[in-house]
């Protein structure tokens, strides 16, 4: 029987290649096999801070994966909520909950083929972390993002620091209403292991 894919597996991969490969194996069981086994509350929290923002309007899921921030953000609020991920995979997993409107493949480091000031929220959870996305890809949420709209990302912590993502944030700031960044666990009560209390930080930038 081969090994179940884990968050060692996610972490370990480099390249927008390396992620379609592994999402394609993990798009089935991830729902289950990682998130409810880790207890992983990311999108929750990420959906809380949107919510806190903005109670209603239209929300681009980037990394939108198995759907789990849009379904968080669905019992929340009243949104219209697109979908996109690069892995064509986890967005048939996405589309199968019924909380999309749309859902659509994209690289969101090559650019998501969406409009300039398309949405009043642009939010993340779980896809700026190790082998995944770096800073480079916010400036693509922030130009789909309408003025007076908010972005809203989760960076794992550790991959914070390893990759300039402070440097980018002080970049953006003179251009945007406002920054805010506030602490969290991935992760609940119920998590054992090497990562259970791996932390996030929600980036909120007001457009
Ligand atoms: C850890 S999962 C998070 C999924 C979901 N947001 C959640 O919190 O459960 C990371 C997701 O990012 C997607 N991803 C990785 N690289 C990407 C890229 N360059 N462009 C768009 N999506 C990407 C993966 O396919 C995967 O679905």
């Amino acid at each position: 029987m081969s090994k179940k894919i884990d968050l060692d597996d996610a972490y370990n991969i480099q390249t927008p290649a390396d992620n379609v490969k592994l999402y394609a194996k993990w798009a089935a069981s991830y729902d289950v096999d990682f998130a409810k086994s880790t207890d992983y509350i990311l999108p929750q929290q990420v959906a809380q801070v949107v919510h806190d923002f903005s109670a209603t309007g239209t929300v681009l899921d980037v990394g939108a994966g198995t759907g789990l921030l849009g379904q968080a953000l669905y019992k929340l609020g009243s949104y219209d909520i697109d979908a996109t991920d690069i892995s064509p995979e986890m967005l048939q997993t996405a589309q199968r909950k019924n909380i999309y409107r749309r859902l659509f493949i994209s690289d969101v480091t090559k650019g998501m083929g969406v409009g300039n000031k398309t949405y009043d929220v642009t939010a993340s959870s779980g896809t700026f972390t190790h082998g995944h996305v770096g800073p480079e890809a916010i400036a693509e949420l922030l130009r789909v993002t309408k003025d007076g709209g908010t972005v809203v990302i989760s960076v794992n912590t550790a991959f914070w620091h390893k990759n300039g993502f402070e440097a980018a944030i002080n970049e953006i700031s003179p251009h945007v209403r406002s920054i805010e960044i506030r602490p969290v666990a991935i992760y609940g009560a119920a998590a054992t292991g090497a990562h259970a209390r791996d932390e996030a930080f929600i980036v909120i930038i007001q457009t």
